[in-house]
């Protein structure tokens, strides 16, 4: 017996206005869609359907890494109508799942919940509590409180209406109940839809088990319409991540404002600022500090290393107890050894800086190899780039290379070698000597400023 989950996604979302599709807008820069199929693949399903409406080709190419078999709604004739357009697919013996695109935060644990209470001939509904249920379908039970089933807001009477207790639209069943239910559908009711709810008056009908389960968190089942609750579902989901690397020892200065678009591994003992977005991949070290308005993507931060505020990581690796920063960029293949320097305004490009090496202020280093315990002065640029090539420059230990030097690569600065202020080095340099590439001063005693012609 094996679990097909149905993800309905059919629906227009007008009130986003907007022309990407609903279920495409994110949550933490990933696809709605994308959080419920992963949700999905959590639970082992052996088949993930989704069942698409509008703006098809676009949802399908944005989610094309994934395992899911499209199935195509025409007419949105409803909740039931959807579902069984996937009814000729599903194998009698599956238990089916009904998730839905716009309704990202459903919980791994939240549903394996209902699947494993739910009777193998039985139905499974996720119900939730609400102190204003306007709106939603109600959940209609018998004097033994047993559900006999769901009635729409607008077709329910007066004393249905008072019912608190509402369909989140998340339900279980087996495939071949499921097929048979849904055939048996119509749309005599006030919104001429084939409703997905009816089927549960005819499971109590035919003597079914419906047995009820209700999320952690109401954010859980929250389905999003327009662009409010979008947000919303985004703050809630961040400091739900918050709270967990708080927990896991993490100091957070204030969880309000931290974002996380990706995934974070962070050891105790780590702080971050306030506004700091971590995309990608990201690991951060025991007792590094992250600070205020830093952006950290695809990026491995060291024990003890202290990112100063404003800077950008970028797929780069940063070893333990280096500074970088404030308004540093590492861009992508940069990595520093331990120990090393980055000051303000400084801009590394694939380039390794050994340990103990410092470029402290306003410099460029692109496609270099910067050996163990160099000084790069402020103002010294890599000329990587010719035009059409790139070129590499290659500096050994210990080197001092004087403020305002350009590096004109390809070229090789010996171990040991100072290079004067100011010079411009376009041939290697051999191991200790000092090298001067600037013109010789002079002084020039009879010169007079030019005057301003009357
Ligand atoms: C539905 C439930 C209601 C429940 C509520 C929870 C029915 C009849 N009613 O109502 O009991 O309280 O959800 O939010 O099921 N969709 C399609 N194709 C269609 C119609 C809908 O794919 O033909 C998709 C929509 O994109 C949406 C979801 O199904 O993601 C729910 O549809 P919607 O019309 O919003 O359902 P409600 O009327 O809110
Ligand atoms: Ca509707």
């Amino acid at each position: 017996m094996g679990l097909s989950v149905i993800i309905l996604a059919a629906g227009q979302g007008t009130r986003m206005r907007s022309s990407l599709p609903k279920v495409l807008h994110p949550i933490a820069a990933k696809p709605m869609l994308q959080h419920v199929i992963e949700t999905s693949q959590s639970l082992n399903a052996d088949s993930i359907y989704v069942v698409y409406g509008h703006g098809g080709d676009t949802v399908k190419t944005a989610m094309s890494d994934f395992p899911v078999k499209w199935v195509e709604q025409k007419e949105q004739l409803g909740t039931g109508h959807a579902v069984d357009q996937v009814s000729e697919y599903l194998n009698d013996e599956d238990d089916v799942l009904i998730l839905y695109g716009d309704v990202p935060l459903i919980h791994h644990d939240t549903l394996f919940e209902l699947l494993s209470i739910k009777d193998a001939s039985g139905v499974g509904l996720l119900t939730n509590i609400m102190v204003d249920p306007t709106g939603y379908g109600r959940i209609v039970r018998n004097g033994d409180n047993k559900v006999t089933g769901i009635v729409e807001q607008k077709d329910a009477s007066e004393e249905q209406l008072a019912i608190t207790e509402i369909n989140t639209g998340i339900m279980a069943a087996n495939a071949k109940d499921m097929k048979n239910w849904l055939s048996r559908l119509s749309d005599d009711n006030a919104q001429k839809e084939f409703y997905l709810t009816d089927i549960i008056g005819f499971a109590s009908s035919d003597g079914r088990d419906i047995v009820t389960a209700m999320p952690n968190d109401s954010s859980e089942v929250e389905g999003v319409n327009n662009r409010s609750q979008l947000a919303q579902l985004e703050r809630t989901y961040q400091l739900t991540r918050a709270k967990e690397l708080l927990e896991g020892g993490v100091t957070l200065i204030d969880p309000q404002r931290f974002d996380i678009r990706g995934k974070i591994t962070v050891a105790p003992d780590v702080t971050i600022d306030v506004n700091v977005i971590i995309e990608g991949e990201v690991v951060i070290e025991t007792g590094a500090y992250i600070g205020a308005n830093t952006i950290l993507k695809d990026c491995t931060i060291g024990a003890n290393s202290e990112i100063k505020a404003n800077s950008i990581i970028d797929s780069a690796k940063v070893g333990s107890s280096c500074t970088v920063g404030p308004f540093a960029r590492l861009r992508p293949g940069t990595e520093l050894k331990n120990d090393a320097h980055i000051g303000n305004f400084v801009e590394v490009k694939k380039s390794v800086l050994g340990s103990g090496s410092k470029a402290n202020h306003l410099a460029y280093i692109g496609d270099a190899e910067i050996g163990e315990k160099v000084n790069v002065g402020a103002g010294t640029i890599t000329c990587n780039y010719d035009g059409v090539n790139k070129h590499k420059t290659i500096i050994g230990d210990n080197a001092f290379i004087g403020s305002d030097t350009q590096l004109v690569a390809p070229v090789t600065i010996g171990k040991n070698a100072t290079i004067g202020a100011g010079s411009t080095i376009s041939k290697d340099v051999s191991d200790d000597v000092l090298c001067i590439s600037r013109v010789k001063q002079k002084e020039i005693a009879d010169w007079k400023r030019p005057v301003k012609k009357k």
